[in-house]
């Protein structure tokens, strides 16, 4: 490309040096650089075509070759999904009557599917659900988890509607060779965790898959299974033949919580869920839309976040995972943990004092800076560091014990709920029950 482009200013330069009207030397010269042109056109095709594999973005895996971050725009349009502007945002507030949750008004839930539908629905007085999960695969959950939960909560006190909650401990056996009585056991666990974000009892349904799956539920799953293909699932999520046929029964497992009629105990007729997630749970609700019109069902519609990164290396381009200790803060960490985490984490901050003051920092490298914006509530205070920092006259230091005390805050209030949550709790939870006044 290089090369080509040097070619191209020589080209030009000649061009320029000739002065006499009909040098035939100058068609020449215009037909060898749009020669040039078409070849560096082609070569950007290429090059971007196989940044698009480079990016990979499935329930299963986040990552980015490369070094690089995700692009969130990219998966967006890949995906099909649009984006969540100011005006969508405004008339969530205006049909709410409060103000949008940090998450929505800082842009990590950036994405959706049919959002304005449901709020057309709201809007003339009509009926909606909520739906969302989390597959066990480890005890405690880690903050990213706690994402989606802590803005379900916002929506279902800003919506008044009830909400359904789906523990795939069927899932973690499938993917991750974990036995039923583990993940069972993990599964009431990470229910603890979620009750205490502080879900209304009366409007809320828990559900363990092993537990549950059966009557209508079962019914949908097979109608929708019936609809899809094993090679529309190997493309979807990225299977070959070489995997167990447990993974491909899944993705209807995840499905049917997202038609009304799976939950007879509560709905009487078909109406629309909206699930909120972070963006990699989307190819089960991309197929999940194409089967709802056949079997005669609402499509759900989505609201999607970014993912909360992790604080290191491998996490840099990618989520917040479970499975690098070091790169993630559990739920159960202590304020200690957290403090050294933070300290390690990758900065934007420049290497010396003296370079700080003169350059500032490089805010979206800073993952210590990133989690004040997902965690720190305060709006002024925000753009204070936003600005103090990125012009340099505060220190990575500030900024990480900063990150560490509003991180902590986060985890004590959360540690102190979770202590609260009884066995009967999970119990009243997780009844099959009708919930007489989930909507008012
Ligand atoms: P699981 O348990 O892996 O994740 C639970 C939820 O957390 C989101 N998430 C994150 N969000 C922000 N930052 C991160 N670093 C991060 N890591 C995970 C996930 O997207 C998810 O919303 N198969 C599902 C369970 C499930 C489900 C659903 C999820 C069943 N039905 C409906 C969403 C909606 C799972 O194992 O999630
Ligand atoms: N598949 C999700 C995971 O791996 C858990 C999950 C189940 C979920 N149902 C959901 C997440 C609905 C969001 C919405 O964690």
């Amino acid at each position: 490309m290089e090369k080509m482009i040097e070619a191209t200013r020589r080209l030009v330069n000649e061009l320029c040096s000739i002065d006499t009207p009909e040098d035939t030397r100058k068609h020449e010269i215009k037909h060898e650089i749009n020669q040039l042109l078409d070849e560096m056109l082609s070569l950007e095709k290429q090059e971007s075509e196989s940044s698009e594999e480079a990016q990979v973005v499935t329930p299963f895996v986040v990552s980015v070759k490369n070094g690089g971050e995700i692009d969130y725009e990219k998966v967006k349009k890949q995906f099909g999904c649009k984006g969540i502007d100011e005006s969508l945002i405004d008339r969530v507030e205006r049909l709410t009557c409060r103000k949008a949750h940090v998450f929505l008004r800082r842009g990590f839930f950036y994405a959706h599917r049919d959002l304005d539908k449901i709020l057309d629905r709201y809007e003339g007085g009509k009926k909606f659900y909520l739906y969302t999960g989390r597959g066990p695969s480890s005890e405690s959950l880690h903050l990213g988890h706690l994402i989606p939960f802590l803005f379900t909560k916002y929506l279902q006190d800003a919506f008044k509607v009830p909400l359904v909650i789906q523990i795939t401990d069927d899932e973690k056996c499938i993917f991750k060779n974990l036995k039923p009585e583990d993940t069972k056991k993990l599964g009431r666990e990470n229910v603890k965790d979620i009750i205490a974000c502080g879900f209304d009892v009366t409007k809320t349904f828990i559900f363990s898959n092993f537990d549950y799956v059966g009557g209508k539920f079962y019914e949908n799953m097979v109608k929708a299974g019936t609809c899809v293909t094993r090679n529309k699932i190997d493309g979807t999520f990225g299977f070959t033949g070489e995997d167990p046929v447990a993974k491909y029964s899944f993705p209807a497992v995840q499905a049917v919580p997202s038609f009304s009629s799976s939950f007879p105990h509560l709905f009487e007729e078909d109406i629309p869920c909206l699930i909120p997630c972070a963006i990699d749970q989307d190819p089960y609700f991309r197929m999940t839309r194409d089967v709802a019109p056949r079997l005669g069902y609402s499509k759900p519609a989505l609201i999607e976040s970014k993912f909360l990164p992790a604080l290191r290396a491998s996490g840099k381009n990618g989520k917040m995972s479970a499975s690098d200790a070091n790169s993630a803060i559990y739920i159960n960490d202590s304020a200690k943990d957290i403090k050294r985490k933070i300290n390690s984490a990758v900065t934007g901050g420049q290497d010396t004092l003296e370079d700080q003051k003169k350059y500032g920092a490089n805010l979206k490298e800073d993952i210590p800076f990133q989690y004040l914006s997902f965690f720190l509530e305060d709006d002024a205070e925000l753009e204070h560091i936003r600005k103090e920092y990125g012009e340099g006259r505060m220190t990575t230091g500030e900024v990480k014990n900063r990150a560490a005390q509003v991180v902590t805050e986060v985890v004590e209030k959360h540690r102190k709920a979770r202590a609260a949550v009884t066995e009967e709790m999970v119990n009243a939870f997780m009844a099959v029950r009708p919930l007489p006044s989930m909507f008012e």
